[in-house]
């Protein structure tokens, strides 16, 4: 049967099954949940079994498990490594959801007329992960198996996966292929497909700066007294220019320039700067000059408050100097510039910035590096002309701004390119509120990823 008959037969069904996979609430990040998150692991690899994958097996980390299983048709025949995470993000904050987070219901939107599962992971990613068990099914189904075809599911990719790189190093042989396939990225609308061909990487800390020993009243000190609030503002206000360029030393430096050519393509996809802003509410665009929104969000480096806290935040008014200021800030990364440098080159000039009333510290956390694939690879071809069989129109090769810091350690590691093939929307309002996932995405996606392993496999053993 074709992958368009197998849906239009068990659409009931396909849908069932991942709304049992919704109700889960495995939210890495909190330890309170870390029996769901246990409880989600089994259910997938209960779903691996019954589909008739082979070697199934949990793995537990000093974190969270990873759910594996295999087919493997013939060592002759080219290996697809699929990933996955089964993990969420916190559902907060609950009340500007319309319903629960993991109770999923079906609503039509304007972007999905047909309609949308929403729920905490429909899009990010249990929605998508489970579109290759789901391909995966039907390949079994067809009695043709074109290559092996092995799955790898996380359960810490939303806190860092920091547990999946000593994995991966382990258990190389295991896993070694020839590329990994994914789905945990978007594409630019429903009618116009797109392969991301590159990730951004990520450098994140968080500072604190102190003032005074203790809260003060702030009329008897007040004036005399450095207020951190007042200097950690300064100080992250003095990190951007008035061209939007990030002022740390050094930042820039090992940017590799994406070239005339590549940002000529980049230009052709469709981009309306009037619905952008109108689709997020917001009067007027701002960012690095130079460079347009699309490219903002893909080709250049970022700083960004993530979030800001200290002094009296409750109710009414409190008249207080805080004794300590907190920021949390994330940097996007590009091509050419490494976390870990990144994280030192921000420590340096935010301690050589930082006044002599104040005393700060920098605690760095989980980064990761950019990644980027090349649309002369097999793998994209392949993935190109599956689109192209199940959309009726090629892929666009699109540059995400979006960070899945594992990418580049399978490349280190496995020595394997990635292919990221994913349905969502930008619009899907992915770790937000409302978080949801088109079910023409869904369908789409379970039937584009057959065709991707019969191009992949028929390209590999007939170059
Ligand atoms: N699936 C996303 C990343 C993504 C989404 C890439 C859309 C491209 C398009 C992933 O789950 C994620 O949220 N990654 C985090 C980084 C991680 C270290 C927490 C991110 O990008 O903020
Ligand atoms: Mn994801
Ligand atoms: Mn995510």
């Amino acid at each position: 049967m074709d992958p368009k008959s197998f849906i239009e037969n068990h659409k009931d069904r396909l849908l069932s099954e991942l709304f049992e996979l919704l109700r889960i609430r495995s939210i890495s990040a909190d330890p309170s949940y870390n029996d769901d998150v246990a409880k989600c692991a089994v259910a997938i690899e209960g779903h691996m079994k019954s589909i008739g994958l082979e070697n199934v097996e949990i793995y537990p980390t000093s974190g969270h498990p990873i759910v594996y299983g295999e087919c493997l048709v013939d060592s002759k025949l080219p290996t697809v490594l699929v990933y996955g995470h089964y993990d969420v993000q916190p559902a907060d904050p609950i009340e500007l959801w319309d319903g629960d987070p993991f109770e999923p219901v079906i609503k039509k939107t304007d972007i999905h007329p047909e309609g949308a599962i929403f729920a905490r992971g429909a899009c990010d990613d249990k929605g998508q992960m489970f579109m290759h068990l789901k391909a995966f099914e039907i390949l079994k189904e067809q009695g043709d198996i074109p290559c092996n075809i092995k799955f790898m599911i996380e359960g810490e990719e939303e806190v860092g996966s920091m547990n999946l790189e000593s994995f991966i190093k382990n258990y190389r042989d295991k896993l070694a292929c020839d590329v990994i396939l994914i789905s945990d990225t978007g594409m630019i609308a429903n009618d116009v497909p797109s392969i991301t061909t590159g990730l951004r990487g990520l450098s994140y800390v968080e500072v604190e700066v102190t003032g005074p020993n203790r809260d003060l009243h702030s009329g008897l000190y007040g004036g005399a007294v450095a207020n951190p609030l007042n200097i950690l503002a300064d100080m992250i206000g003095s990190l951007h220019d008035e061209q939007g360029k990030i002022t740390i030393e050094g930042f820039y430096d090992d940017v590799e320039a994406v070239g005339t050519e590549e940002r000529a393509i980049m230009a052709q996809a469709p981009f309306s700067q009037e619905e952008f802003n109108a689709s997020i509410a917001i009067p007027a665009e701002k960012g690095e000059s130079g460079y347009t929104t699309p490219e903002r969000t893909s080709i250049r480096p970022t700083l960004d408050v993530n979030g800001m806290w200290g002094g009296y935040i409750g109710e009414g008014a409190k008249t207080v100097i805080p004794s300590k200021a907190f920021a949390k800030i994330s940097m996007r990364l590009v091509p050419g510039q490494n976390p870990d440098e990144i994280t030192q080159k921000f420590i340096n000039h935010f301690t050589k910035i930082a006044p002599a009333s104040v005393r700060i510290k920098i605690t760095p956390h989980h980064g990761g590096l950019p990644y980027v694939t090349h649309t002369s690879d097999p793998a994209y071809k392949s993935a190109s002309k599956a689109y192209e069989t199940t959309f009726g129109v090629p892929a666009l090769p699109v540059r995400s701004g979006g960070s899945i810091p594992i990418v580049a350690l399978f490349e280190q590691v496995l020595g394997a390119k990635s292919i990221l093939m994913g349905f969502g929307l930008d619009s899907d309002a992915i770790h937000s509120p409302n978080e949801h996932y088109g079910l023409f995405n869904y369908f789409k996606g379970i039937e584009t990823i057959p065709y991707f392993y019969k191009y992949y496999s028929s390209i590999r053993t007939n170059p």
